[in-house]
């Protein structure tokens, strides 16, 4: 793509700016860095659930051809951190203390990492692990969160600050729900889900020196993970290195760093070579989160001609035994709808498994599965439309924050999924549309998350051939991140794309946080924009003092100044162009270059700002074998300004994909004997795939919220899922009059 385009309400769709790496196999991932010496790790876990380890018999290991080191917490080196601090990398903190790898003898859950063995290759290191023996001390295990459900607490975090997004919430009358004319009070089960992107997750760790630390690392942020193993170290964070220029997809679980990563630093000291470590299928289960199986109830209120009266949304989820940690499962309840009076209340479960993590839609998928089923449930008794019903109770306002939206075109993605998904075929009563043998439903569902922002910074730099490279330390962990940035960049500057070059995954490049949440292009799109504009303040500057007839640019205003193939001018002006090279060559400089910070500004103290979305689905369900297919999703967004068009809706199909896979197949499965998972792998633990995902229609609304930031844009990697799994859930009650509480939405639930 050569030319550039100018239109600044218009961005066009580009193909992804790395995407040939990706598909020529040339972009390497963490587990591909050769580097010299380099040796393999592979990890023993922990067989039972709970207890103590008696002993460990690792010496047919350590004789073993090509074995290195067998390392646990015998004779692991002290990490040094281990000891003093105890405090959760992520934000908001997480109570509790994180497992450390290889600390002590304490077995927390079935599947822990409980020793490392270092060989010459990943064969020999494979077969040394096998050889490990250890002896337990077995205590009772609870896994069972039916059975436990009676010992869930209020979390710490709420105890300690009544105004946590988890405490008890109440507006309005608390009682108001005993009185509504007309009720529905319903219970919902999401099981536990696992993020399982196509990347395993990989650490290849490799000392510098005594005290460098270099890793190349599966994670979602550079600099925070960099943060993390210098507090760990003990060491400068300057001495830490961080690299992900690439991630083969990730949706929260490299929001965290893991102990297998602490495990593969660790063997690495006491080994003195780089290693390593890529877990397998399984691990992914046990040692990088999961969605936390979670029991939802809802009470809801209305008058019988539509009016919310009261919604009371109660939520337990599971969490481990050593860290609690918490999600906002009800925070679309207290905002979305019009309801003058609600109660939430948030609980959690401590269980003898792993500590869970944000995943795609975190918390709010989870919620928006109990509420906006609650909401099509309420709407058939009252035989009002569910799209008017919740137009009846739509809010102009935040009811919660008590602030108004920074921009909400919610209404306009309820006008085009209608005409897109054709809802005038849809009937008020279940069954009563079929297609031979399959009953025909439609269903919609609504979506909503923070338009988040952090702080970040970009590094730009011009050359005399008018070539712009820029550099952040956010990673990509699949949403085109790249492509965006170069987008913005060449809308701000009037360069072609094909000249702009964004490098990324490295936590030595200017500040980011996590790739999370959201916010990448709210956060590091504004710095982008903030550093081609110095770059343009800077030539205007040199240009005008130039004197003569390019003195024009001195009054030239910033957004006017653009660069067409190596030559700067004034937009819409006939004044003098300036040869880049030859301006630079006056000069006597070969580049020029600026680093500029961009951060949230007051206006988040004085608006509410979310990103909307709205699912529709229209699905078939087999009469007598209650095979579901879903034939058509459409998604439906108001995610701001669209700054990549294609990788924007490769993102909604992306969500609308998990959203399936909610609905209808995800689900890991302990056995409470064991305490262990029973599905470990894409045999067992089901995701869509091809046959699956029927044509996804996208829209957007593409308006910009430049009082969210300066580019105008929500983010919409979470709206892309929260939404999708009610509407399927809908659209099956619509086609069979079977209203399923529990996902995922199996045959035999339906027969
Ligand atoms: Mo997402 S759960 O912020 O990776």
């Amino acid at each position: 793509m050569n030319e550039a385009f100018f239109d600044k309400k218009d961005y066009k769709s580009l193909d992804r700016v790395d995407g040939r790496l990706k598909v020529t196999g040339a972009a390497r991932y963490s587990a591909e860095y050769q580097l010299s010496g380099l040796v393999y790790a592979v990890l023993v876990e922990s067989k039972i659930a709970k207890g103590t380890i008696k002993s460990i018999d690792s010496k047919a290991a350590e004789r073993a051809p090509g074995v290195l080191a067998v390392i646990s917490h015998v004779n692991a080196i002290k990490v040094p951190g281990y000891q003093t601090s105890n405090q959760h990398p992520s934000e908001p903190p997480v109570n509790g203390q994180p497992l450390r790898a290889f600390y002590d003898n304490n077995v927390y859950y079935n599947g822990q990492p409980v020793a490392v063995v270092v060989a010459s290759t990943l064969e020999k290191a494979q077969y040394g692990a096998s050889l490990v023996k250890i002896q337990y001390e077995k205590e009772q295990h609870k896994t069972d969160f039916d059975a436990n459900m009676e010992s869930a607490v209020l979390p710490a975090q709420a105890k300690k600050n009544p105004k946590s997004p988890v405490a008890d919430y109440s507006r309005g009358d608390k009682n108001a729900f005993a009185n509504a004319p007309v009720k529905i009070d319903a219970e919902y089960v999401l099981p536990t889900e696992v993020h399982n992107p196509m990347e395993l997750q990989a650490i290849t760790a490799h000392w510098e020196a005594e005290d460098k630390l270099t890793v190349y690392d599966k994670v979602q942020g550079t600099q925070p993970t960099q943060k993390q193993f210098a507090k760990e170290w003990n060491l400068p964070p300057e001495n830490v290195k961080v690299i992900a220029t690439f991630v083969g997809g990730a949706f929260g679980n490299g929001l965290h760093n893991w102990p297998h990563e602490t495990a593969a630093i660790i063997a690495a000291k006491q080994v003195k070579k780089p290693v390593k470590l890529v877990l397998t299928r399984e691990q992914m289960f046990t040692m990088v989160g999961y969605r936390p199986y979670t029991w939802q109830k809802i009470q809801m209120g209305a008058t019988k001609d539509g009016k919310l009266v009261a919604i009371n949304h109660e939520s337990v989820g599971q969490t481990s035994s050593y860290e609690e940690f918490t999600e906002s499962t009800l925070q679309q309840t207290r905002m979305m709808y019009a309801s003058p009076n609600i109660n939430t209340r948030y609980r959690i479960l401590k269980l003898d498994v792993s500590t869970p993590i944000w995943m795609r839609g975190p918390g709010e998928a989870t919620g928006a599965f109990a509420l906006e089923s609650a909401m099509d449930e309420m709407a058939f008794s009252l035989n009002i439309d569910p799209i008017e019903f919740r137009l009846m109770n739509y809010t102009d306002s935040d009811p919660d924050k008590q602030l108004p939206w920074s921009t909400k075109y919610l209404k306009e993605c309820y006008d085009a999924g209608k005409e897109k998904i054709g809802w005038e075929k849809r009937k008020m009563q279940p069954g009563s549309v079929r297609s031979g043998e399959w009953l025909v439903g439609y269903g919609m569902g609504t979506g909503t998350f923070g338009a988040n922002r952090g702080v970040a910074a970009v590094r730009a730099e011009l050359d005399a051939e008018g070539n712009l490279l820029m550099q952040c330390a956010i990673t990509d962990i699949g949403p085109g991140t790249g492509t965006a940035m170069v987008q913005i960049a060449s809308n701000t500057t009037g360069i072609a794309t094909d000249k702009i070059t964004f490098q990324l995954g490295n936590s030595q490049f200017p500040k980011a946080g996590n790739q999370g949440g959201s916010s990448t292009v709210n956060s590091v799109g504004p710095a982008v924009q903030a550093a081609c504009n110095a770059l343009k303040e800077q030539l205007k500057t040199m240009i005008a003092s130039n004197g003569g007839s390019q003195a024009a640019f001195a009054s030239a205003k910033t957004d006017d100044i653009l660069f067409v193939n190596g030559q700067i001018q004034i937009a819409g002006s006939d004044s003098a162009k300036v040869d880049i090279g030859t301006l630079f060559k006056q000069n006597n400089i070969r580049k020029i270059e600026t680093t500029q910070e961009s951060k949230p500004d007051e206006n988040r103290n004085k608006y509410s700002m979310y990103a909307f979305s709205m699912h529709f689905a229209e699905v078939h369900v087999h009469s007598l074998t209650g095979q579901i297919r879903v034939k058509k999703v459409v998604c439906c967004a108001d995610a701001g300004t669209i700054i990549s068009p294609k990788t924007a809706a490769n993102q909604m199909i992306g969500g609308a994909t998990g959203g399936i896979g909610m609905a209808l197949m995800e689900s890991a499965i302990i056995d409470h004997r064991f305490g262990r998972y029973v599905t470990k792998d894409f045999a067992e633990y089901h995701v869509p795939v091809h046959a699956d995902v029927p044509h996804v229609e996208v829209f957007f609304v593409n308006k910009p919220d430049t009082l969210a930031d300066p580019v105008g844009s929500k983010g919409l990697g979470e709206i892309a899922i929260i939404g999708v799994a009610p509407a399927i859930a809908n659209a099956i009650f619509n086609a069979t009059g079977k209203r399923i509480r529990e996902l995922p939405i199996t045959p035999d639930k339906l027969i």
